[in-house]
């Protein structure tokens, strides 16, 4: 990738903006590492090999916004990532899902980003070999045998001298006819007419038996595709309309334009190289306090042993091949309500040299994320209601008000952080929202006022007990 086409530290910095309000320091870490993948690519060969990223250990309350930015920096990056919850390895069984998997989601991840890419690359080329066949469904073309003249097949006529000319005017006619089909088929004039068509039924799935536990989920699947690539592919005829078989035979076409070693290949490089591997919810396999290790703490340290190693850097296997975790970067997230960055084993605490920690959100926070994110709370309902004709203002008053009651009621019953927003403008929005359009038919222009706020909401703020439930 070039530089140029690389976001800088600054720019993901902006970016992030656009959406997340605040955690300057938090943004500005994630920019750093994000760039340094870049930059170690860039390095010389043997010193590629040295440079380790450093992983990134998040902190901070429910709601301040750590898997947000989780999810914008998994857009930015344009790399693959995947995010997984580290409670997940615990549910299952004793030690839950193995830890591995995240290594073989990303593969995954990788694999499909890239076959959709060269899918798009393909696209002209492929829809054009998709016109060609429904073109032979609907006019078959005529295929002049060389060597065979029209007067031998019986329909010539009895002199010799028009024998070169009526075959070729035969196909030159089922030539025009295609022809003008074609322009049919473009300008859409025939996406109802039905026709019949060959359909790949893709590999045949084949079930594998097997006790659990003898076989590993990457053996596993990748035993079960190359026994379904074994069998004959199977082919069905079906009669569909043209505007089907176009989509239906688009992505088969294509398919067969793209080189899928070539693809696993590449992945594989990809997700070793710029990776990104987000593990939210890290602190739910912390050991809360020290000393008696029950059940679920020897279940939990258990999950945090198994990481070790992935963190570190080892050799799994997916089914595209070996991905090496050597240089894959985590961000592991956590509120650390119960448990402290500290409860962690040790080694694993290690492995996530850089804690930064997220801001608690005030009220200021809280009237900006209300208003300025580019998919604010207020635009998405301005949205909704815009499609029944309604206009839906705010006026800055009543933001700041609604700011207030959110942090208001955050630190008198629960602090779930910006997600208070989203339960305060629902009760806000409420009736509004059932009213339209029957009785604020389209048309109507609905101004929230800081009273109408007041209204609704403060009553709800004073009596604590009702708004420990409603709010
Ligand atoms: N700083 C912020 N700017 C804008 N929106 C935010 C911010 N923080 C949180 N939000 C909004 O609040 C909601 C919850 O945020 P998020 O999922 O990031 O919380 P979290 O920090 O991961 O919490 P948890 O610890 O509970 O997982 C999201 O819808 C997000 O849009
Ligand atoms: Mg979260």
């Amino acid at each position: 990738m070039l530089a140029s086409s690389f976001l800088t530290p600054a720019q993901i910095v902006a970016e992030l903006d656009k959406y997340i309000i605040g955690q300057h320091e938090a943004k500005r870490h994630v920019a750093i590492a994000l760039r340094n993948r870049w930059r170690r690519l860039h390095a010389p060969a043997e010193m590629q090999k040295e440079i380790v990223p450093n992983n990134i250990l998040m902190i901070g309350a429910t709601g301040v916004g750590k898997t947000e930015i989780a999810r914008r920096l998994a857009i930015l990056a344009d790399a693959p990532f995947v995010k997984v919850e580290a409670s997940k390895f615990t549910e299952v069984g004793y030690v839950g899902r193995d830890v591995e998997s995240m290594v073989r989601d990303l593969a995954e991840q990788a694999v499909s980003r890239l076959r959709q890419r060269r899918q798009e690359e393909v696209k002209a080329q492929a829809a054009q070999a998709v016109e060609d066949i429904i073109l032979d469904a609907l006019i078959p073309p005529i295929k002049a045998p060389a060597g065979v003249s029209s007067s031998s097949l019986g329909f010539g006529s009895p002199e010799g001298n028009s024998a070169e000319a009526m075959p070729s005017s035969d196909q030159e006619l089922n030539e025009r006819t295609r022809e003008r089909f074609r322009q049919k088929i473009r300008d859409g004039e025939l996406e109802d007419r039905r026709i019949e068509i060959n359909i790949s039924q893709g590999n045949p799935s084949v079930g594998i038996m097997g006790a659990p536990g003898m076989m590993d989920e990457a053996t596993m699947s990748g035993l079960q595709d190359m026994l379904g690539s074994m069998l004959p592919k199977k082919s069905r005829k079906r009669k569909v309309s043209v505007a089907e078989a176009r989509k239906l035979l688009l992505e088969e076409e294509a398919a067969k334009l793209i080189d899928m070693d070539e693809i696993k290949e590449e992945a594989i490089r990809q997700a070793e190289n710029s990776g990104i591997i987000f593990i939210d919810e890290i602190d739910k396999v912390a050991t809360s306090g020290s000393g008696k290790s029950s059940g679920p703490d020897v279940s939990r340290q258990g999950v945090q042993r198994d990481l070790l190693p992935i963190v570190e850097g080892s050799a799994v296997n997916t089914k595209y091949g070996i991905v090496n975790t050597d240089h894959i970067l985590f961000i592991a997230a956590g509120a650390f309500h119960v448990s402290k960055p500290s409860d962690l084993i040790p080694e694993l605490q290690g492995r996530f040299p850089i804690r930064v920690e997220l801001q608690s959100l005030t009220k200021d926070d809280f009237y900006r994320i209300l208003k300025d994110p580019k998919n604010a709370l207020t635009k998405q309902y301005q949205a909704l209601l815009a499609t029944e004709d309604v206009a839906l203002t705010f006026e800055d008053e009543a933001l700041l008000k609604l700011a207030d009651i959110a942090a208001e009621v955050n630190s008198e019953v629960e602090n779930i952080g910006a997600r208070r927003l989203h339960t305060v403008m629902s009760r806000l929005l409420n009736e509004l929202l059932f009213d339209v359009p029957d009785q604020l038919p389209a048309g109507t222009a609905l101004a929230i006022t800081p009273q109408l706020v007041e209204e609704r909401l403060r009553g709800m703020v004073k009596n604590r007990d009702m708004s420990q439930y409603i709010l």
